[in-house]
């Protein structure tokens, strides 16, 4: 059978990232091979993100400019899946004439049947039923190598069962199912058997693994049987609910080897009054002894976090408050997004909507506060030697390989003989940067040998 090009953009978070690569992973006995040449695809799919106004929007712009590859090239399938697709269903097609598909996130896995109804000219076609598939059913071994890496993302459970009131997930994506452990830890050995020695475990809020529907086990314990895999070397996971930071999480920082230091904790709000409009069931103080209890198990412990400036009725003590926390904790990195209303989560009802101006400006600030936090948590760093993973040569130079630290820096660096991708290597530190480090691998690279052994190395 004629191999055919397969062209996929995808908007937003890992999990987005990663649904696409199943996508992939579900066409390719279709004889459908990935391109990264829109002009030679035979089917486009464009996997969208409905967390924030931009990211929709950005869908819209895409698929607005594909009409005319279509005019082209009757026979081109166009199909869009993702949260957007899921939220607007049959809508999209009267926006988006030149469609042929739209599905939603839990029809990934019949996508290669859908293709099949397409190209025998049964167009448009809808699919957004939610909670039919089952979440184990996703193929699970990689039987075409996407790409030679050193990382790969693993979803472990979809749907989130928190109600926060600005989001859109819960809408989108459905209830909390967890991936059973089995099928996770399948997954996660057939990756290391292609050369990943990194697994990022993604969910909405991981902490709450196994405690709804699926799993079998608890998070902990899913983190414990990761970590026994042979040949893997470090274990990431994202996103965290704060509230839901058990003390069994927290100790697994302190006695799992693979697992790195660093953990990202999404606040939202330093104020109390925000927070609880936004329905996070906590409040700063409980935060506050999750960092200091993190920290007490793990000192060297990296702490991300999220921020919502101009969130509805946000006044500007609430803003100082958010201030006044960031620098409390000092975090290691900050996303700060302007709120936007979501049509399909409470908050779009709320009254005392902030100015787009005031949003701007508290964005602004924020920015400027963190990123003089970073460049100094960064610079504390220069002279030291970091553990790096090296994830392929650099964008930048070609001179230069790039790699995380474990606390998930960015670094590039120079190397003395050549290094491999999935090494892990011992970086000297010379320049720090607010967004990345620069260093170079000594002529003693003796953390070469443990990379070989399989064994996670932290300084
Ligand atoms: N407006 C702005 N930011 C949002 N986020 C989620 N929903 C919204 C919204 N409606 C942010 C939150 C979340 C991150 C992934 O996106 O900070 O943690
Ligand atoms: Fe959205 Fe809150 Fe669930 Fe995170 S925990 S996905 S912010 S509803």
């Amino acid at each position: 059978m004629k191999l055919k090009h397969l062209y996929i953009h995808t908007f937003g978070c890992q999990m987005n990232h990663y649904d696409s690569g199943q996508m992939a992973r579900l066409l390719y006995p279709m004889n459908y091979v990935l391109t990264d040449k829109i002009g030679e695809a035979d089917l486009i799919i464009l996997n969208t993100c409905s967390i924030r106004k931009k990211a929709e929007q950005k869908a819209f712009s895409f698929l607005g400019r594909l009409s005319g590859l279509k005019k082209q090239k009757p026979d081109l399938i166009i199909a869009v899946g993702g949260c957007v697709a899921q939220q607007e269903g049959k809508r999209f097609l009267e926006r988006v004439h030149s469609l042929d598909l739209v599905f939603g996130t839990d029809a990934v896995v019949r996508l290669p049947q859908l293709i099949k109804r397409v190209a025998r000219g049964e167009r448009p076609i809808v699919d957004v039923d939610t909670n039919t598939g089952d979440i184990d059913e996703l193929p699970v071994t990689c039987s075409i190598p996407l790409s030679t890496r050193a990382t790969a993302f693993v979803t472990i459970m979809k749907g989130c069962n928190n109600h926060c009131t600005y989001c859109v997930v819960p809408y989108v994506r459905g209830s909390e199912v967890s991936r059973h452990h089995q099928s996770i830890i399948k997954e996660v050995r057939s990756l290391v058997d292609e050369g990943v020695r990194e697994v990022t475990l993604l969910g909405q809020n991981v902490n709450s693994y196994g405690v709804k529907k699926g799993g079998g086990c608890d998070f902990p314990e899913l983190l414990r049987r990761v970590n026994d895999i042979e040949g893997l070397m470090r274990i990431r996971f994202t996103t965290s609910h704060p509230r839901d930071v058990s003390e069994g999480l927290i100790r697994s920082f302190g006695t799992l080897k693979k697992l790195v230091p660093h953990v990202h904790l999404p606040i939202q709000s330093g104020s109390n009054r925000v927070l609880k409009r936004m329905n996070r069931g906590y409040t700063r103080e409980f935060y506050l002894e999750k960092v200091e209890r993190l920290r007490e198990i793990r000192p060297d412990i990296a702490i991300t976090s999220d921020i919502i400036v101009g969130f509805p009725g946000e006044k500007d003590v609430d803003f100082m408050e958010t201030l006044d926390l960031i620098r409390t904790v000092g975090f290691d990195g900050l996303f700060i997004f302007k709120y936007s209303d979501r049509r399909l989560a409470p908050a779009s009802k709320f009254p005392d909507k902030v100015s787009e101006e005031v949003k701007q400006e508290r964005l602004s600030e924020l920015l400027e506060l963190q990123s003089s936090i970073t460049l100094e948590k960064n610079r504390a760093l220069v002279g030291t030697v970091q553990p790096v993973l090296v994830e392929g040569p650099s964008k930048r130079s070609e001179m230069e390989w790039t790699g995380r630290t474990p606390c998930n820096r960015v670094v590039n660096f120079t190397a003395p003989t050549d290094v491999t991708v999935g090494q892990l290597v011992l970086v000297e530190i010379e320049r720090a940067f607010s967004h990345s480090l620069k260093g170079r691998v000594g002529k003693n690279n003796s953390v070469w040998r443990h990379a070989r052994e399989g064994v996670s190395y932290v300084v």
